[in-house]
């Protein structure tokens, strides 16, 4: 079921879960796994990064790559509002008008502030940042003055092959760069490219959940020796990483 919403660039649509995702006119992709939105969401971000668990720990800090819908901080919120843990939650987005409907509809959430380009919220459960603009310009230039370290990361760009700029083996220096120690970096995509580009930046590989139709997922840690099964497959697969230079040739192998 498609839903014609106020937003020239997208359409929402009903996933099988009975939850919504966007489809972008301009990636020509989904936000979600038309398998459901939210349980791809619980699956990859909030169970995958070990949110609850790591909430019980400390105030966590969480970077989001993608705002899209917002469905990773409001699910990340419901999730930890159950357990009164209090979060710092990051995200990036590209695309002004969606944070903007988004920052409109959840007004009733606080009092947003605007400053240079990012909204800022502050409430008793949560720090919400949704920095607008290319994040592999913001990103560096928010960080330093914020130095954040993550715990988590929701690695939540569009697909490698439409949005390769996000998945070069630099974008996951920077994040390496940003992590705790004990960060767990998430993402749905289990492409051999992608995981070459994250071993070359210096990450530990461990196999994700499935969801959908995908047959696997990629946890990446900042600790930990990778997982030799998915280090023997990468030898042998004949894909390369993706890097700064050649994204804009990167054609996403099949796996
Ligand atoms: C798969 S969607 C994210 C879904 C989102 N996490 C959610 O829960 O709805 C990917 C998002 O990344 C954004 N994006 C693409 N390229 C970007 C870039 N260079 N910088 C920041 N955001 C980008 C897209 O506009 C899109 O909203």
């Amino acid at each position: 079921m498609i839903i014609h919403m106020n937003l020239k660039n997208y359409d929402f649509i009903k996933t099988s879960d009975g939850s919504l995702t966007a489809f972008s006119k301009l990636y020509n992709e989904t936000c979600h796994s038309q398998a459901g939105a939210e349980t791809e969401t619980l699956t990859y971000y909030i169970k995958g990064c070990q949110v609850e668990e790591k909430s019980k720990l400390s105030a966590i800090k969480i970077l989001e790559v993608g705002f899209g819908t917002g469905m990773g901080f409001e699910l990340t919120l419901r999730t930890l509002q159950k357990n009164k843990a209090f979060f710092t939650f990051i995200s990036v987005e590209i695309d002004k008008d969606l944070v903007e409907y988004w920052v409109q509809k959840n007004k009733s959430l606080g009092k947003f502030e605007f400053i240079d380009n990012y909204y800022k919220l502050i409430t008793k459960e949560f720090e919400l940042y949704i920095i607008i603009g290319d994040a592999r310009e913001t990103l560096s230039t928010f960080q330093k003055s914020k130095n954040f370290k993550f715990n988590c990361i929701y690695q939540d760009a569009f697909s490698p092959k439409r949005n390769s700029i996000l998945w070069t083996k630099e974008w996951f220096d920077e994040l390496f760069s940003y992590s705790n120690k004990d960060c767990i970096m998430s993402t749905y995509s289990a492409s051999s490219s992608i995981r070459k580009s994250m071993v070359a930046a210096g990450w530990s590989l461990y196999s994700g959940d499935q969801f959908g139709k995908k047959r696997s997922s990629t946890l990446a840690k900042t600790h930990g020796e990778s997982d030799e099964d998915i280090l023997s497959h990468l030898q042998k697969s004949p894909v390369g990483m993706i890097t700064d230079e050649n994204y804009k040739q990167y054609v996403m192998d099949e796996k």
